[in-house]
């Protein structure tokens, strides 16, 4: 299936309704309406979503520590995956990275997210570390990526 052009801009609170059902539909363990609220209120937190004909279909943040940019999460629903939203989401937030002056951004993926480690790859991210049991649910390891920039 084909879609319209994303749009993609810096997440608002009104669109935590929205956020919340891309999260429920992503992950085993949801963030709640209360996390997505915390990251809004720092101001060393960039998120943003993409838009899709009006619907929000997934998002992505980071925080800049210093001159690093940690990204915490990407998600994109599951009706809309492989038609490049992660990607052009991923490279919103190297952009802002970027001109924000930051040098590098990392990330933590579990071990067997194959989908999200090719989507990292394909920027250059590279491993650079486990974190063993990090995932408390089911104790998976999570792989360390880094990208210079
Ligand atoms: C990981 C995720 C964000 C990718 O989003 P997406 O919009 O489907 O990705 P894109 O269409 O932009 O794909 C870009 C590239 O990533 C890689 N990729 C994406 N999904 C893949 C899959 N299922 N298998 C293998 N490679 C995949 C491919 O290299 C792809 O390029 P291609 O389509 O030209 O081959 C999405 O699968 C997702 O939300 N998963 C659940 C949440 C999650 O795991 N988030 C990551 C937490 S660290």
């Amino acid at each position: 299936m084909s879609f319209g052009e994303p749009l993609i801009r810096r997440m608002e609170i009104n669109d935590l309704d929205e956020i919340l059902e891309v999260e429920k539909n992503c992950f085993n363990v949801p963030w709640t309406r209360h996390m997505f609220e915390d990251e809004l209120y720092n101001l060393n937190a960039y998120y943003y979503v993409i838009k899709v004909n009006g619907k929000i279909v997934g998002y992505v943040g980071f925080w800049k520590i210093i001159d690093e940019a940690h990204i915490t999460n990407v998600a994109i629903h599951s009706d809309y995956r492989r038609s490049g939203y992660g990607r052009a989401l991923i490279n919103a937030l190297l952009n802002k990275a970027r001109e924000l002056g930051i040098i590098a951004a990392t990330l933590e993926v579990r071990v067997s997210n194959l989908a999200a480690i090719s989507l990292y790859e394909s920027f250059g991210f590279i491993s650079s570390g486990v974190r063993r049991g990090y995932y408390s649910d089911n104790n998976e390891d999570a792989l360390i990526m880094w990208l210079k920039l």
